[in-house]
């Protein structure tokens, strides 16, 4: 997977010349699959932050879970409310509606082509060593798969994933593996099919929908084709270790202090070990794409000969 370094200066010569071809290129080759990396992260977080974020303050308190904090509602969730206090609590959520502000200011000048038609999802702050976690197949971060939400289907929308190793020396180290369309090429139509609109399924889900009131509720009657397919897609890649075995892996650490960005639901990644790593997700509307014919929904579409959102 081509990872693109971007320097300060780099950016900073882009973001301030009078010419947005630089910007355009790198919009281009991130919805190609390609990273684009800051080694330096154009994001600095205050030094009080990280050690909120750190637990290094005096009360000892550390964080143990994966902490959400979701800009539209401005509500944190994960932080364990027993073992911290209020304090930590409201501090943590400070810093998360900090970071979380910081990097839609920044994307929504960096991405300037998208003209912010987006939405700004969740962010999420990291702590947990990812190295021999314990955790179901379909939960495993160390398996490469591209990522689907179970719950909240995107309706064709492209996830966008802004990363920050804040951990002060140790790296987060990635693997990236074939392009999307190939990926798909390996499960389809052999394991996997595309659900088509009129398929049989779709039209049970509907009418069941539609005769209970409940489509709100059950995720699986919320997702359009295109949903169901990534959805699948995502589990078959961790469940098959036949694939995850033949599938060209690139290795690459993100050094302490960086920033990288990528489409995580077209580029097929697996975390193998790091700490400490702060995410701010975005839901891109796939027409304000500088490629839109690279958004996975056109090319299953392509794919399929059908509309699947
Ligand atoms: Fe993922």
């Amino acid at each position: 997977m081509p990872i693109h370094a971007i320097s300060p200066e780099e950016l900073k010569t882009a973001l301030g010349g009078p010419s947005h071809q630089r910007i355009h290129d790198w919009c281009a080759a991130l919805e190609a699959g390609g990273i684009l990396y800051f080694p330096q992260t154009p994001l600095p977080i205050p030094p009080a932050d990280l050690d909120v974020l750190l637990g290094q303050q005096q009360t000892g308190s550390r964080l143990h879970k994966n902490i959400a904090y979701k800009p539209n509602r401005d509500e944190l969730t994960g932080v364990d409310a027993k073992s911290s206090s209020q304090q930590i609590v409201e501090q943590v959520h400070d810093v998360m509606r900090r970071y979380s502000k910081s990097v839609e200011g920044f994307l929504a000048e960096f991405l300037a082509p998208y003209q912010k038609r987006w939405v700004l999802d969740y962010a999420s702050y990291r702590p947990i060593e990812e190295q021999g976690r314990d955790l179901p197949v379909r939960r495993r971060n160390d398996l490469l798969h591209t990522d689907a939400f179970p719950t909240r289907p995107t309706k064709g929308w492209r996830i966008l994933r802004f990363f920050h190793n804040i951990h002060p020396t140790r790296t987060r180290d990635w693997v990236t593996g074939d392009p999307f369309a190939k990926v798909v090429g390996s499960f389809t139509p052999g394991k996997l099919a595309i659900p088509r609109p009129d398929g049989a399924l779709a039209k049970a889900g509907k009418s069941l929908a539609k005769a209970t009131g409940l489509a709100g509720l059950v995720p699986q009657w919320k997702r359009t084709p295109y949903d169901e397919f990534m959805m699948q897609l995502h589990n078959a890649m961790k469940e098959d270790d036949g694939f995850q075995g033949v599938c060209t892996k690139e290795y690459f650490q993100f050094a302490p202090g960086s920033s990288w960005m990528v489409y995580t639901e077209t580029v097929p990644h697996a975390v193998l070990a790091g700490q400490y790593a702060l995410e701010q997700t975005f839901l891109v509307d796939p027409v304000a794409m500088v490629t839109p014919e690279s958004a996975p929904v056109r090319v299953l579409e392509q794919m399929a000969g059908t509309r699947l959102v």
